[in-house]
């Protein structure tokens, strides 16, 4: 006799998350987890035999939404062997009045948005049971929802969201039509929250917000990014503290100066430069001049030694000159930076910049992300370069999903270093010493 597994756990339904785009998906999903498990779903890894999928979507680039739609067409076809399976999508992606009709027809029986991820337990009770499709999303909400349960990823570094949305409204950019207007948590749950992860057994959390450096406007706690580092890294257990992302345009010297005196705060900044062109960063209607960016590389280095600096970069903005692109190549040389994610301008309907002319074709796109991809590697291998010899502390991050022989560990700069060890060294600090570096990966042995 074949015993299904439903059977074995009792007819217990069960469901799995997919989840694209950024951390704060990830984290968003670890709350989805915690309200279906709340139901009574348990969840599988295998999509083949959950009864619920849920698409955590993102829609920062028109390849995100790509992808989505390409896992969806496969997994509508399951419905055929499979007429009982929901379907429910949430995330950025569902906030789109755009793809409203094309989600009707994908064979999604719930959509849901990035204001009210709360109420995804009671549309899949109901879709379940009446079988009819559900369209819940809100435009917007000035309120700030805190849940009660969440299900973490199993690990050494938790997520924890310290603010929603973005006023920033950068032109190319549709976080602030999805996400909506900025407001922040109070340090209070922060620190709460803070606190049961360390209970836990996580050893490093990162804040996330699309743009940290403002945290606390809106609040009367007069609490401000840098005091809130400050309290977190006050809390015993957690051993080191990240953030990301920093807005140029509001690093302060306040938060120079936590950062490079609180000891649990890692020397890494995120701070995205997106284009070396002064007209192109004022179309993007980024708040910045590329003298301001270097100058404040300059305080950073100063203040903290070791640092990191990684950023985010954009090829082919609307307008954007040859002339105007090799600035960007030329900040780049001139900042060096440790690490930087790069991007073909991909056009969002709804922001300002789609509706600019003088859009730069795919063809010169994918030149300049090549020409900048070039430059960016061969800078970051020769930055890994000078490791090479040196002792780094790193924290045990579990075993390298490349190579399940070796193990993976982050040095306080965010560098990924590779070696042989044992499992029981997870989630410990130790110091290893750099024998090779890679564009991406360092590699060495325990000292
Ligand atoms: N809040 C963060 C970024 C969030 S989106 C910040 O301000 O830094 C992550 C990155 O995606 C951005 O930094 C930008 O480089 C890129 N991005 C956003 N919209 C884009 C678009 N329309 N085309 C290409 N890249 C985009
Ligand atoms: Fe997008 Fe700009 Fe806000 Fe970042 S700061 S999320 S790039 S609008
Ligand atoms: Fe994508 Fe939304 Fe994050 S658009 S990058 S999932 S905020």
């Amino acid at each position: 006799m074949k015993i299904s597994d439903a059977e074995v756990l009792g007819a217990q339904k069960t469901y799995t998350i997919l989840t694209y785009g950024c951390q704060m998906n990830v984290r968003d999903s670890e709350i989805i987890a915690g309200m279906l498990e709340g139901i009574g779903y348990i969840r599988t890894l295998s999509i083949e035999n959950a009864d619920l999928i849920v698409f955590n979507t993102c829609s920062v680039r028109h390849s995100a939404e790509n992808k989505v739609f390409g896992k969806l067409g496969e997994v509508a076809l399951m419905k055929k062997k499979n007429p009982d399976l929901l379907i429910a999508l949430g995330g950025c992606m569902a906030q789109l009045p755009e793809v409203k009709p094309r989600l009707k027809k994908s064979g999604v029986d719930i959509v849901f948005g990035t204001h009210n991820i709360h109420e995804l337990p009671f549309l899949v009770q109901d879709a379940a049971a009446k079988r009819t499709y559900h369209y819940q999303v809100w435009s917007e909400n000035s309120e700030v929802i805190e849940y009660e349960r969440s299900i973490r990823r199993p690990g050494v570094s938790a997520f924890i969201n310290i603010m929603y949305g973005c006023n920033n409204f950068c032109a190319y950019c549709i976080v602030p039509h999805t996400r909506g207007r900025e407001r922040s948590r109070h340090p209070e749950e922060i620190i709460r929250e803070t606190k049961e992860i360390a209970e836990a057994g996580y050893k490093e959390i990162t804040l996330l917000g699309q743009n940290v450096n403002s945290y606390g406007k809106g609040l009367d706690s007069g609490v401000d990014f840098a005091d809130l580092l400050r309290m977190v890294n006050d809390v015993d257990g957690i051993e080191r503290v990240r953030f990301t992302t920093s807005h140029p345009k509001d690093v302060s010297d306040k938060l120079i100066h936590s950062i490079a005196s609180l000891n649990k705060v890692c020397e890494h900044i995120h701070m995205p430069l997106q284009a070396g062109n002064n007209e192109v960063l004022q179309a993007m209607n980024r708040k910045y001049t590329r003298e301001h960016y270097l100058e404040l590389v300059n305080k950073v280095r100063t203040e903290i030694p070791g640092v990191a600096i990684t950023s985010d970069l954009i090829v082919g903005f609307p307008g954007e000159t040859e002339e105007q692109f090799e600035d960007t190549l030329d900040m780049v040389k001139r900042i060096r930076f440790d690490a930087a994610f790069t991007f073909m301008y991909s056009i969002r309907t709804g922001t300002k910049a789609a509706s600019m002319e003088a859009q730069v074709n795919l063809e010169e796109k994918r030149r300049r992300l090549t020409k900048l991809n070039q430059v960016q590697y061969q800078i970051a291998e020769e930055i890994n370069q000078q490791w090479e010899g040196k002792i780094a502390e790193v924290l045990v991050e579990g075993t390298s999903k490349t190579n399940r022989q070796k193990m993976t560990a982050r040095t306080r700069s965010n560098q990924i270093v590779i070696f042989s060890g044992d499992e029981d060294l997870i989630g410990k600090q130790i110091n290893v010493r750099i024998t090779k570096a890679k564009t991406f990966s360092l590699f060495g042995e325990i000292v």
